[in-house]
Formats: structure tokens, sequence, C-alpha cells
């Protein structure tokens, strides 16, 4: 298999993000043949479809990043058991203007810690809808959510429970085997 690239989405803002730890677990769990970089949504503007004519320089390259990787990854938490303010505001942005969605056909997968049991589901089933609407492929199966614990977690991404350790690195291989299905069907 072909090497593929990965923009992958923190969707905290927090400087102490579980999620980015998260991430970080992810990036050394995942199979080599798999590049990951980072779409920041820190620094966009509130979306207005008064921008549509002319977007500002943090639209332009939020949709340059999208378009120039094979597939993406939202690693989020869940707020007021939905998707977070500033992350939706990022779909938004990358899906207009009309007619320029940027996640159409993308592939896509979805993964979020939470301090809560239920590990971000209700959020993670907000965001699959939004995700449906933009057209993007998504991995459906196997589900991720994550109820962290700094036990099993250590801050710089390394995991401390087999079990879970094993659970996340099939994750991501699964992630790598529905970024090539799709890809050979719908190429970029
Ligand atoms: C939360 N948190 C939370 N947790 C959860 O499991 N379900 C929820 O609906 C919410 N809602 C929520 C709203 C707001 C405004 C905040 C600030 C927090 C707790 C959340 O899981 C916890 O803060 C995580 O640490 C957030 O992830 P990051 O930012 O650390 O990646």
């Amino acid at each position: 298999m072909r090497t593929y690239t990965v923009g992958y989405f923190v969707g905290s803002l927090s400087s102490t993000s579980i999620n980015r730890i998260l991430s970080k677990a992810l990036i050394q769990l995942a199979p080599q043949d798999l590049e990951f970089t980072e779409i920041s949504i820190r620094d966009l503007p509130l979306y207005s479809p008064d921008y549509d004519t002319h977007y500002p320089p943090e639209g332009v390259a939020l949709k340059e990043a999208i378009s120039a990787v094979d597939a993406v990854r939202f690693i989020s938490p869940e707020y007021n058991r939905s998707i977070l303010g500033a992350l939706k505001n990022a779909i938004d942005w990358a899906s207009r203007p009309w007619g320029q969605n940027s996640f159409d056909h993308i592939p896509t997968a979805i993964i979020g810690a939470s301090i809560g049991a239920i590990g971000t589901a209700v959020g993670q089933q907000s965001l699959r809808a939004v995700m449906a609407f933009c057209n993007a492929r998504q991995m459906t199966a196997p589900e991720a959510y994550i109820h962290y614990t700094p036990e099993v977690f250590g801050d710089d991404g390394t995991i401390h429970n087999a079990d879970t350790e094993e659970f996340l690195r099939n994750y991501m291989t699964e992630f790598r085997n529905h970024i090539h299905r799709v890809l050979t069907v719908l190429p970029r």
C-alpha cells in the first residue's frame, strides 16, 4: 500500500487538552504508511456567508490544508453533549463557499476522549451527522469512545494499559484500511 497523508483536527482549544494527548498517542500507534499533519482551527474568525466572495487568509489556509491531505480525522471532546463551537465553526468554513465543500468524498474518522464515562459518544453522533451532510466517507466501525484517565494516558502520548493500546492500534490500522478502500474507488 502507498503512504497516505492524514490531516487531523483537535476539537479542543484547551492548553491542557486530553484530546491533544490522545492525538499524540494515535500517531505513535499508527501504521508506518500514515503521515500526520495538524489542521489548526484556533485562528479562524466566526464564519459568515459574507466571507464567501473573499475568504480571509485563515479560511483559505484551512481549505488548502484539507485539499493537501488524503484523509481527515477528528479528535474531539464533547461540550454539553454536542460538538464544540470552535470545531463546528471550522467545519462550516471548510464546507463553503457553496459548491466548494472541502469534505466532499474525503475519508474520515472520528474519535474523542472525555473525563466522563461515556467518552464523547453523544458528541460524536452530532459530529457524524454533520459530516454525513458534508458528504465525507466516514469510517463507521470501529467506534472509539475514550474515557480518559491520567493513569492510562501519559502526557507524551504513551499508554500504560495494554488493552487500550491494542484497541487504539487496531483503530488506526482500520482507519488506514478505510482510507485505502475509499481512495481506491474515489481517488482525490
Ligand atoms: C465539558 N465536559 C463534558 N464531558 C462530557 O463527557 N460530556 C459533556 O457533555 C461535557 N460537557 C462539557 C462542557 C464544557 C463547556 C466543558 C468545559 C467541559 C468535560 C470534558 O470532557 C473535559 O473538560 C475534557 O477535558 C475536555 O477535553 P479537552 O479539552 O481536555 O480535550
